[in-house]
């Protein structure tokens, strides 16, 4: 594999840093859309320093040429092509193949690739007795982190590394789809149904999902656009948790499944992916409990760990780009199948409240991506608990097309970041009868 050169410009302009009496400088990266960084890959070689940056708010970790975001305009581009864009004129399937190989497909290169995923969709049956071993309670989450890392048993490594990632990708993209709706099926004591060879990859989890043998699914074009336009939004979101947790356990350079599975663990947190089944699930709380006044008193209150879920985000200041058109084809799926959800009504108005609440202006806080997006999901008759293996199946092509870029990158490295110390000085071991 050929090293490609991932790095920013170098600029003109420097940083001076002056400590313990000397001078140091160093140099200025800027990428393609102006953003600056100062290159410190030399500091504490040079000073003794090191940088202490908790949650990472002002560390970049690498270049990368995939996702762009504008945190303050509010701009999301997946390889240069606006968000909004693909997620009106695209499938995820195209999206998911800009994202990994850097440009649209041709026509006959979507057909190819469309028929490899296909090909690959099934899963080994031996993989049905992990699932029918798990504890029934356990969330989908655990368990397709644990089936994606057992995905590398059931498939060994090729001998040729370009056909084993290539072989790798496919894989991981048709099988966690299958593997997904596998363990919906089976959570419901359902028989599992198989892929098939005649639907598009979002027509197809729907049908593996919901057809039964007595209630065969009907396929509704407005319900597969939806799930597109939710994979979409998911697809790629640059160096979030979830992403760089993908890109530090790729670095030790242990096989893809393994990073995945690392991947999948980190979105589940609430404060990431597991975000749109919490937000239903306070939104429920609000239905039920009709205390909305309270929820947004506790989501203000500093002696309170509550926040409000769907709220905030670490990037965005002004406005979530993704929320913008989530709310949308809520708005337009609802209205085509017909349906109401009392809990749209209860998010629009606590999205009211908040948005002319002093607290959530003074701290820029906004509806993300997960608020409206439970509410798509109910539409289309994804459960609850599934919500965040939607995020999940969503977010694989963004995790690989960042893995495949962190390994083909001359200057990517073990990840190991240092610490201050701050435990005991050197105290000598004391005998057990004299502690
Ligand atoms: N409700 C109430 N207060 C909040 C919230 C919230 N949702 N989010 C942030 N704050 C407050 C926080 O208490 C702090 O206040 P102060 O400065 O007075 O101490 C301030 O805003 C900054 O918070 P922070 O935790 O330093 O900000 P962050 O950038 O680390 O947090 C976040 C980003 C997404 C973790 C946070 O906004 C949050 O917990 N939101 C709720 C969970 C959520 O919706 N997560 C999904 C994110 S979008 C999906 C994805 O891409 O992962």
């Amino acid at each position: 594999m050929q090293p490609r050169k991932l790095k920013g410009n170098i600029m003109s302009e420097s940083v001076k840093l002056i400590y313990g009496g000397k001078e140091y400088q160093f140099p200025i990266i800027e990428g393609t859309e102006g953003e600056k960084a100062i290159d410190i890959s030399k500091l504490r070689r040079d000073t003794g320093l090191i940088t202490l940056d908790s949650g990472f708010a002002n560390t970049g970790s690498c270049t990368s040429s995939i996702t762009f975001m504008d945190g303050e305009k509010g701009v999301l581009r997946y390889r240069g092509i606006p968000v909004e864009q693909l997620a009106e004129k695209s499938t995820f399937t195209e999206t998911a193949y800009l994202l990994i190989n850097g440009r649209l497909p041709k026509p006959k290169e979507l057909t190819e690739f469309s028929i490899l995923l296909n090909d690959n969709s099934l899963v080994h049956e031996d993989m049905r007795a992990f699932y029918e071993n798990y504890p029934r309670s356990s969330h989908p989450m655990g368990i397709l982190s644990s089936m994606v890392n057992a995905l590398r048993s059931f498939y060994p490594a090729l001998d040729n590394l370009e056909e084993e990632i290539n072989m790798t990708v496919t894989r991981l993209l048709s099988k966690v789809r299958t593997l997904a709706a596998m363990s919906y099926k089976i959570s419901r004591g359902h028989k599992v149904v198989y892929p098939r060879p005649d639907l598009t990859y979002c027509a197809n989890f729907l049908n593996m999902m919901f057809d039964t043998p007595v209630r065969p699914y009907r396929i509704d074009p407005d319900v597969v656009k939806a799930l597109d336009v939710f994979l979409i939004l998911h697809a790629d979101h640059e160096q979030n948790c979830s992403t760089t947790a993908v890109r530090v356990v790729g670095s030790a350079r242990v096989n893809l499944y393994a990073a995945i599975s690392a991947g999948i663990a980190a979105l589940w947190g609430p404060l990431h992916g597991g975000a749109n089944q919490a937000v239903i699930e306070m939104l429920s709380q609000i239905a039920e409990n009709k205390n909305m006044k309270q929820v947004i008193e506790r989501a203000k209150d500093k002696n309170d760990p509550f926040r409000l879920m769907g709220f905030g985000h670490r990037v965005y200041k002004t406005f979530d780009p993704r929320m913008k058109i989530m709310k949308k084809m809520c708005d337009t799926l609802l209205e085509k199948l017909n349906l109401s959800d009392p809990l749209l009504d209860i998010a629009v108005e606590l999205e009211q409240i908040a948005l002319n609440d002093d607290y959530f202006i003074d701290h820029h806080l906004y509806p993300n991506v997960d608020f409206y997006s439970g509410i798509v999901l109910r539409a289309i008759g994804i459960p609850t608990k599934m919500f965040t293996v939607m995020f999940a199946i969503g977010r694989l092509p963004g995790w690989i097309a960042q893995w495949k870029e962190s390994i083909d990158d001359p200057n990517w490295k073990l990840n190991r970041p240092r610490q201050i110390y701050t435990g005991p000085n050197e105290t000598g071991y004391a005998p057990i009868d004299e502690r």
